[in-house]
């Protein structure tokens, strides 16, 4: 069915996303805004925008189908080792820095934030980095927090299985030392290992969240490529609830796209796209 998306009725729907995920469209966006939206309206039997839009504000009580909008905007495009200078970092000399002062001082605990993890092979990522380090079972309390506003790409990566070429670039050794190979919707995948899981936390969690409720700091915040969809107003208030979730020294990753504005935060430059408190 084609549905029609008059103007107002996209800058409707552009407020409705932009206040309750940050995520910011233009005009420019409305063909892909309406080709995305068309699917729930087929979905949801409902014959019109106006409709739909009025189902979502005011009947929906549950907020579920507000979920399942902000799931079919969002874009969830990721990788094993994205922008791989960020792990080489953390692998050749945060990691081994952190932990051998954390030994010292008899702290022998590591919290990671993954704050838009997508469909996992980012935090996954993150916990073969650590476990490069910190073997399964050798006393450390290792937890790295994964969070999404979207619960459809979250079940993906709670799953995480993969298909076989999309750790095309990986080493083998890595491969086998921390998944296995397995037939899944008759295709031949392979599935995240338990120590990689047991570290790993999943949870829907949205950046947009006035005050962010964690009571112990991270020692590395991950929020990579997803500021870009936001407006600079957004994202500077995000870098500053991050500031205030990171101990002394605690490092923030950002996309290589994006920027912190250096006039308008109090995060030190470290390399492209990271940054210490
Ligand atoms: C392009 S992906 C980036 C994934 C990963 N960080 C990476 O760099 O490969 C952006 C992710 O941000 C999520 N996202 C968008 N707005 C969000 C919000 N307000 N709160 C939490 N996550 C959000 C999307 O659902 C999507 O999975």
């Amino acid at each position: 069915m084609q549905y029609l998306l008059s103007n107002e009725e996209f800058e409707l729907f552009r407020r409705l996303i932009h206040d309750s995920s940050g995520i910011n469209l233009t005009l420019t966006k409305k063909e892909l805004v309406k080709a995305r939206l068309a699917k729930r309206l087929t979905k949801m039997g409902i014959d019109s925008f106006k409709d739909y839009y009025k189902y979502v504000t005011k009947t929906d009580k549950t907020g579920k189908e507000l979920i399942h909008l902000i799931d079919s905007i969002s874009t969830n495009k990721t990788d094993f080792f994205r922008e791989k200078k960020h792990f080489d970092l953390l692998n050749t000399s945060l990691l081994p820095s952190l932990i051998s002062s954390k030994t010292k001082a008899g702290i022998k605990k590591l919290r990671i934030w993954c704050a838009a993890s997508s469909s996992g092979e980012e935090p996954y990522t993150l916990a073969m980095t650590v476990f490069n380090h910190l073997k399964p079972n050798n006393g450390w309390d290792v937890k790295i927090l994964a969070t999404d506003i979207s619960t459809k790409i979250l079940k993906k990566a709670i799953i995480g299985i993969y298909r076989k070429e999309l750790l095309k670039d990986i080493p083998t050794g890595t491969i086998s030392a921390h998944f296995s190979s397995v037939l899944y919707e008759n295709t031949n995948c392979y599935k995240a290992k338990d120590h990689l899981r047991n570290i790993i936390t999943f949870r829907r969690f949205n950046l947009m969240t006035p005050a962010f409720p964690f009571r112990n700091p991270f020692d590395f915040i991950f929020c990579r490529n997803v500021m870009i969809y936001f407006d600079p107003e957004t994202q500077s208030k995000l870098a500053s609830k991050f500031y205030d979730c990171l101990p002394k020294d605690g490092h923030l990753f950002i996309g290589h796209s994006e920027t912190l504005s250096r006039s308008n935060t109090s995060f030190k430059y470290v390399q492209p796209a990271v940054y210490r408190k």
